[in-house]
């Protein structure tokens, strides 16, 4: 897959889905009171979506955001749309998102973004990563993530996986909207302490995302 043209999608039939996470991002935002409010970002791409609900957020200034993104290309692009946006507080990181460290000084977060990421994990890594959220999370953290709704099993892996690790559903996305699936998630345990050096998931490679049906050939 390449990453960087992946993107090239919201310009046509991805711009819904883009949307309605935006919808979501203003909404948990707009419930947060307190200041700085902390949001990061797993797998960021070319963050046009925190961009997008930070330059109508009338709190903008109070956020520090993270967006975490191992694609150079992706990470200049979102460099750019933020410059463009005038946004300030948000910070960029070419770093792999799946391993904890990266966080280090950015959580406990109050918003958590896993948007694009399930679709490419197996079954485990999707549990183990919503497993390690709370270790992220500050008390009554809210996570927007995505999963395809298309995948076989994808979207009710994701929604059991929150569901065991602490966090009650806010918003998803209707049962029968088959383009896409989005969900709001809101942490309602206690957070656990920050866990450096944990490994909390690796994008699987092709073959493996063909045979557990994430992608078709
Ligand atoms: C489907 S895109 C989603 C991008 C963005 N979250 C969005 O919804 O617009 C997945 C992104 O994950 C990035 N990615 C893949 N593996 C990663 C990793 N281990 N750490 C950080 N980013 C990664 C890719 O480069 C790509 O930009």
């Amino acid at each position: 897959m390449d990453w960087y043209s992946w993107h090239d999608g919201y310009d046509g039939p991805s711009g819904g889905r883009l949307q309605v996470v935006q919808t979501q991002i203003d909404a948990a935002l707009a419930t947060m009171t307190e200041s700085p409010i902390r949001v990061i970002s797993i797998c960021a791409g070319q963050g046009h979506d925190i961009v997008g609900s930070l330059q109508r957020f009338d709190r903008r200034r109070d956020v520090e955001a993270l967006l975490v993104e191992l694609d150079e290309r992706n990470v200049e692009a979102a460099r750019r749309r933020i410059a463009d946006a005038s946004l300030t507080g948000i910070r960029l990181k070419a770093a792999d998102a799946g391993v904890t460290d990266v966080y280090k000084g950015m959580v406990p977060a109050d918003l958590i973004l896993a948007c694009g990421v399930f679709g490419s994990l197996t079954d485990q890594d999707i549990d183990r990563t919503v497993g390690l959220l709370p270790t992220l999370s500050s008390p009554n953290a809210q996570v927007v993530w995505t999963a395809n709704r298309a995948a076989p099993g994808l979207w009710d892996t994701a929604l059991t996986a929150f569901d065991r690790h602490g966090f009650r559903e806010v918003w998803t996305t209707d049962r029968a909207e088959e383009r896409f699936g989005i969900g709001r998630h809101r942490l309602t345990t206690q957070p656990r302490p920050f866990e450096p050096g944990m490994q909390m998931f690796s994008f699987a490679d092709e073959d493996t995302l063909v045979r557990i049906g994430r992608i078709s050939t």
